[in-house]
């Protein structure tokens, strides 16, 4: 029973991380979240008062941090030089800001070299936005994953409920502005790959969207 890398890749808010730990989970793959890397260089950024148009700065921090990913009891942890700083790397600041930080091309040369090597045994399930594209081009199955941005807001609203204090419009206006800079970025933009299977999720409930991505997964091993 061979293993094989699978791809997901879509906009903001698509649910993509959900679906592609219960795929991992599923199949009994390893789930890497690579948004988390850049969230958590963001955070570092922050703190560290580095601001994303310092590119040099920023690359010689992010290549001192030592960033891992460890499956914890209710999702995956990210750990920074051993700190685990899940909970921050969620907030609407880091959010705010990570995409300007992941314009950064030498930041996204070393992200993508650790993310290949975290994918180069093979049975990974990866999120992001270029991993079909650029960080995985040969995985053998890749999924681009959207729903419209009203839908996408209100599950993101769902999901923060009141205690942010931020409304439905303040959300979707996040999401729309964020999918610009990712979608308008120079370096490895969010882009379908023409191998990719597209998966519109605005009508599909969680478990029918992880159902349709482990049988194409069955067809392939
Ligand atoms: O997936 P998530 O929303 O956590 O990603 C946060 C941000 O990190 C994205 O908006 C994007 O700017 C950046 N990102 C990226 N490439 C990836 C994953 C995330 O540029 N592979």
């Amino acid at each position: 029973n061979l293993k094989i890398n699978i791809a997901i890749d879509g906009p903001a808010g698509a649910g993509k991380s959900t679906i592609a730990r219960l795929v991992a989970k599923e199949l009994s793959y390893i789930y890497v979240d690579t948004g988390a890397m850049y969230r958590a260089v963001t955070w570092h950024m922050l703190k560290a008062g580095i601001k994303p148009e310092s590119a040099a700065e920023v690359l010689r921090h992010a290549q001192a941090m030592e960033i891992e990913l460890i499956p914890g009891a209710d999702g995956q942890k990210v750990l920074v030089d051993g700190r685990d700083v899940t909970p921050y790397i969620r907030s609407l600041e880091v959010s705010g800001m990570v995409s300007q930080y992941a314009q950064i091309e030498g930041l996204r040369k070393h992200l993508v070299a650790l993310q290949q090597q975290m994918a180069a045994r093979k049975g990974v399930v990866m999120d992001g936005r270029d991993i079909g594209t650029t960080v995985l081009p040969n995985a053998e199955l890749k999924i681009f994953m959207t729903a419209s941005v009203k839908e996408r807001a209100l599950r993101r609203f769902k999901e923060l409920g009141d205690a942010q204090g931020v409304t439905l419009e303040q959300l979707e206006k996040d999401i729309s502005e964020r999918d610009r800079l990712d979608a308008g970025r120079e370096i490895s933009p969010l882009r379908c790959a023409d191998d990719a299977i597209v998966l519109d999720t605005t009508h599909m409930d969680i478990p029918q969207v992880v159902d349709t991505i482990v049988s194409y997964c069955k067809t392939h091993t």
